[in-house]
């Protein structure tokens, strides 16, 4: 099973993002966070940002949506040209509808699942979508630390994938390191977002539990 890697530009330095997007240039894609501060407690950038990233990045965009009403703007991702467009599922109102949207603009379209949420029901949408995305942190910031209990949920997507015969992508993100790699590849997951073990530095810190952690370059 190939493994694709995307680092994520959340650890990125934001002043010299062009930089820092040529320096993972050996990468599968590229992984942007879009954060609104209302479904999660952060705020990272938007569509300006993202149409421009996309005229300048050497990789596929990995587009991360973490806002409300995914429904309205998702489809405006994809029309930039984003290689994946990933929605919270939690966020969305009508999936079904907007991943035939996502795809009908172009893109890959994705659901992102928190840790807390279950996998079963969005296995039904195995026929409309191209990659389910099992967060490992609790989505918001870089720098935290993976949590093993979502790893029965990512081998029960990637069994249901397979049983599917489909060509659907199975993506973890959040609190990946050298060591949480080979767990997260041994429980099913094909391509692998890293931030803070990418870049080492740099990244939001979260106000309420200061974590950040710093990897090898
Ligand atoms: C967090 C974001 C992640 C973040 C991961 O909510 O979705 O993509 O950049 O950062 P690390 O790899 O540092 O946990
Ligand atoms: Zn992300």
């Amino acid at each position: 099973m190939p493994v694709r890697i995307s680092p994520s530009i959340l650890s990125a330095d934001f002043v010299n993002l062009e930089r820092d997007l040529h320096r993972i240039d050996t990468a599968d894609l590229v992984h942007v966070d879009v954060m609104d501060n209302h479904f999660v407690p952060n705020l990272t950038l938007g569509l300006p940002i993202v149409q421009r990233i996309q005229e300048v990045s050497p990789l596929p965009l990995d587009v991360h949506l973490m806002i409300d009403d995914p429904d309205r703007w998702a489809p405006l991702y994809a029309e930039t040209g984003a290689f994946s467009v990933t929605f919270s599922g939690e966020a969305a109102g009508d999936p079904t509808t907007l991943a035939r949207a996502i795809r009908g603009a172009g893109s890959r379209a994705a659901v992102a699942v928190k840790p807390d949420t279950a996998i079963e029901p969005w296995l039904d949408l195995l026929d409309e979508i191209d990659m389910i995305l099992v967060m490992t942190v609790e989505p918001g910031f870089g720098g935290q630390s993976f949590i093993e209990d979502t790893m029965p949920k990512l081998r029960a997507a990637r069994e249901a994938i397979d049983a599917s015969g489909r060509d659907v992508w199975l993506e973890v993100d959040g609190g990946i390191t050298l060591e949480t790699i080979v767990t997260a590849v041994e429980n099913g997951a094909d391509t692998i977002v890293a931030g803070s073990s990418v870049y080492g530095k740099g990244g939001t810190p979260n106000p309420s539990t200061g974590s950040r952690h710093f990897g090898p370059l």
